[in-house]
């Protein structure tokens, strides 16, 4: 059988059966979008953070007292002390000043305020359409564990700084900040995912594409996780040459850390090698899948333009070791390969029974 008789026509599908709320749906899809916005807007003040070292100049977990920063003298200095006393990163910043200091805690300020002011954009719109009657019983769950994630995502953040208050790191460890950006684009992929969802436009169900999109979706997946990896051992700082490392096809250390599977987590040699690869991998699944699904589905083309552009990207933010405009937007543009990749597997994904 040919690809094009395999393959359905796209169809205006309805979504699936219950989810679109009977009136508002156009609000309810605007907010949804408003705070995927937001989301990504998050991830990229996340990135910022990181990228400048400040994620660990607030030393204390306080949710809802900590939305207000220091008010006074006396307040930085306190805060100020708390990040000299309880990480060990102030000492490799022994020469730090005041405002310089101030300079990383409104970065990882922002971040978490951000954080709350999603909370609020997402909690009080979402009473008022439970109240009104503009979510339905198959969408509310949705809504709900959405809530119940970016609360998560909060706990998670904690977590991860945890690791670098009153310990001997110096930042944050690198499997948990891939776990709290893994788990910032599962929010916003699933957000997409209803907004999508509450349209019901365009599908074009076909077990073959769907099969190209879900092999996509787990290699960009495992792809994105490996960056944070790379990102979190400052590894493309380390190795700055392509197409080798540090003039070598496996660098000599791949296996260097003992017992072996350390090496996938914390080693910047092997994490920055799984990254290379797997965006081979990526480029070249992508490649074929626009190859042989061209002339039914052109979205698997802009797919895979988007990966080659974001793999070049890569290239370019390394070999210029990383600096944060590059390292960025090469962030920013993973996110949006993902979420091309979120609407492949949607649009293509078969009906069910
Ligand atoms: C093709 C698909 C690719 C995707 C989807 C991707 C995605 C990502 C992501 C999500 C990050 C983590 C960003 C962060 O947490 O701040 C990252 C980091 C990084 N990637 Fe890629 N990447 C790709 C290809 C490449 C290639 C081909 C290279 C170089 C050969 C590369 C080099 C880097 C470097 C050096 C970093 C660390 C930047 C930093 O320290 O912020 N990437 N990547």
């Amino acid at each position: 059988m040919s690809d094009a008789v395999a393959l359905a026509a796209p169809v205006a599908e309805p979504a699936p059966s219950g989810l679109i709320p009977a009136k508002g749906v156009g609000l309810v899809r605007a907010w949804l979008l408003l705070v995927a916005v937001m989301v990504y807007a998050m991830i990229l003040v996340g990135g910022a953070t990181r990228l400048t070292d400040s994620g660990l100049s607030i030393t204390e977990w306080k949710p809802l007292l900590g939305a207000l920063p220091p008010m006074s003298d006396a307040g930085w200095a306190d805060a100020f002390a708390k990040y000299k006393a309880m990480t060990a990163q102030a000492q490799l910043n022994a020469g730090m000043n005041l405002s310089e200091f101030q300079g990383i805690y409104w970065w990882e300020w922002s971040h978490r305020e951000l954080g709350r002011a999603i909370g609020v954009v997402f909690a009080v719109p979402f009473l008022f359409f439970l109240l009104t009657k503009r979510t339905t019983r198959a969408l509310t769950p949705h809504l709900i564990a959405l809530f119940c994630l970016g609360g998560l995502q909060g706990l998670i953040g904690w977590w991860m700084v945890s690791s670098g208050v009153n310990t001997d790191l110096t930042s944050v460890a690198p499997y948990r900040l891939m776990t709290h950006f893994c788990l910032a684009l599962f929010i916003i992929a699933y957000c997409f995912w209803l907004w999508l969802s509450l349209g019901g436009k365009d599908r074009a169900p076909s077990k073959q594409a769907y099969g190209w999109a879900s092999a996509l979706i787990w290699i960009a997946g495992l792809q994105m996780a490996l960056g944070a990896l790379v990102a979190g051992l400052d590894a493309g700082r380390g190795y700055i040459d392509w197409p080798l490392m540090n003039g070598e096809v496996v660098p000599h250390t791949f296996l260097s850390l003992d017992p072996w599977w350390r090496n996938f987590l914390e080693n910047e040699a092997t994490t920055q090698f799984m990254h290379r690869i797997t965006a081979y991998t990526l480029l070249i699944v992508a490649g074929l899948a626009a190859l042989r699904l061209r002339k039914i589905e052109g979205d698997f083309i802009v797919a895979a333009s988007l990966v080659l552009l974001q793999a070049s990207l890569g290239v370019m933010t390394l070999i210029n070791a990383a600096p944060l405009n590059l390292s960025l937007l090469h962030q920013a543009l993973g996110t949006v390969v993902l979420l091309s990749i979120v609407r492949l597997v949607w649009k293509t994904v078969p009906a069910k029974g």
